[in-house]
């Protein structure tokens, strides 16, 4: 039941606000302000490493806990996609853990890494969405994402929800590890608190985003640009984008557009630079100067006072509220996935079964 929507993803990016807020219940108490997880989670204290390991969009989640666990809990990350950890003759320190990231629970490889890195000693958690899949079965601890059943083949609260889990574990660690104070803590579950109302504003620029889509389904490639957490938002966003338009796009950490793909910049090329007002900002900003100046077309995804600083010469902009800065991809994410869902719909394509696509990769 699509309740009223043309398309299932439509009706899963509306249903954020909501199946967000019941993740971060299942793992905030709201009135300590603190994190809890499942008894038997990792003991973050003696962790000498956490391994992260998933494919497609759960990869990029992992990518942006990269920066989550790395920034508070000081805990040293090894990340792969599951096809190349599973291969790769990983040296596992003593002491590691590893966490799989899967909405079905039932992806052949990120299972085949999780079998791995279990071989060789590591304790396992996954985060999934299904709690009676196989990745599920086989992982020490659960952490859940109870983001509902999701039909599109585009992943899109599952994204979220496995963000919010995520970003509580690498709260949680913090904590644990004595490198994030209770301050520090209770500020940031503010920021995850807010962020339900956050995704609903968010969601209000809709229309605005279908106006610009109707000229991005007319290009023939797209650029992604972000720094820091933005980063894996661009690769998300050009992923979402691909996979459900058939546009050939491309996401790129803002500064390695200089050391080659700035070469392909013309009017013709659309970049959406998904810049929040964070400590990256005015980096980011001047590499999409350096688009403009190649007359490139610059779409500025930012907040209200990131687009009055910055937006002025851009081709087209999005506005996004403005949030915790370490948090934004859990909010930045919505901008995203309207933005390739408006293109795919001005196209025609088939949104929620998009070709040679498969909701769950259980062959490797
Ligand atoms: O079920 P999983 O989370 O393990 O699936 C992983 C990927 O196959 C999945 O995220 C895929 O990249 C999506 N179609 C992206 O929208």
């Amino acid at each position: 039941d699509k309740e009223g929507h043309r398309h299932f993803m439509a009706k899963e990016i509306h249903e954020q606000p909501e199946v967000i807020a019941h993740t971060i219940s299942r793992y905030v108490d709201p009135a300590e302000m603190t994190v809890r997880l499942p008894k038997g989670a990792f003991d973050f204290k003696k962790l000498d490493r956490l391994t992260i390991s998933a494919c497609g969009t759960a990869y990029y989640a992992g990518l942006v806990s990269k920066y989550w666990f790395e920034k508070w809990a000081r805990l040293p990350i090894e990340i792969d996609v599951a096809s190349e950890l599973r291969y790769r003759d990983v040296p596992w320190t003593k002491n590691g853990g590893a966490l799989f990231i899967s909405q079905s629970g039932e992806t052949a490889d990120t299972l085949a890494a999780l079998r791995e890195a279990c071989a060789n000693g590591q304790q396992i958690a996954a985060v999934v969405n299904v709690a009676e899949s196989s990745i599920a079965r086989e992982a020490d601890v659960i952490f859940p994402m109870t983001a509902g059943p999701e039909i599109g083949v585009a992943s899109t609260k599952a994204f979220t929800c496995q963000l919010v889990s995520l970003a509580c574990i690498a709260i949680a660690a913090g904590r644990e590890r004595g490198t994030l104070s209770a301050e520090e803590e209770k500020e940031l579950v503010g920021g995850l608190l807010e962020i339900p109302r956050l995704v609903a504003e968010a969601l209000k620029q809709s229309d605005k985003i279908e106006a610009i889509a109707r000229d991005i389904a007319k290009a023939t490639g797209v650029f992604y640009i972000g720094r820091g957490v933005s980063y894996p938002m661009a690769l998300e966003g050009a992923l979402k984008l691909k996979e459900i338009s058939y546009i050939h796009a491309e996401g790129y950490a803002a500064g390695e557009l200089k050391h080659g793909p700035i070469a392909l910049i013309d009017e013709n090329l659309p970049i959406a630079v998904i810049a929040p007002m964070d400590a990256h900002f005015e980096k980011t900003v001047s590499n999409m100067q350096e688009v403009m100046a190649r007359d490139g077309k610059a779409l500025l995804i930012s907040c209200k006072d990131g687009i009055a600083a910055a937006g002025a010469r851009a081709w087209a902009s999005i506005e996004t509220p403005k949030t915790h800065p370490m948090l934004a991809p859990v909010v930045y994410a919505v901008p995203v996935q309207l933005l390739a869902y408006f293109t795919a719909t001005t196209k025609g394509t088939d949104v929620d079964q998009p070709r040679n696509l498969a909701k769950s990769v259980t062959v490797e």
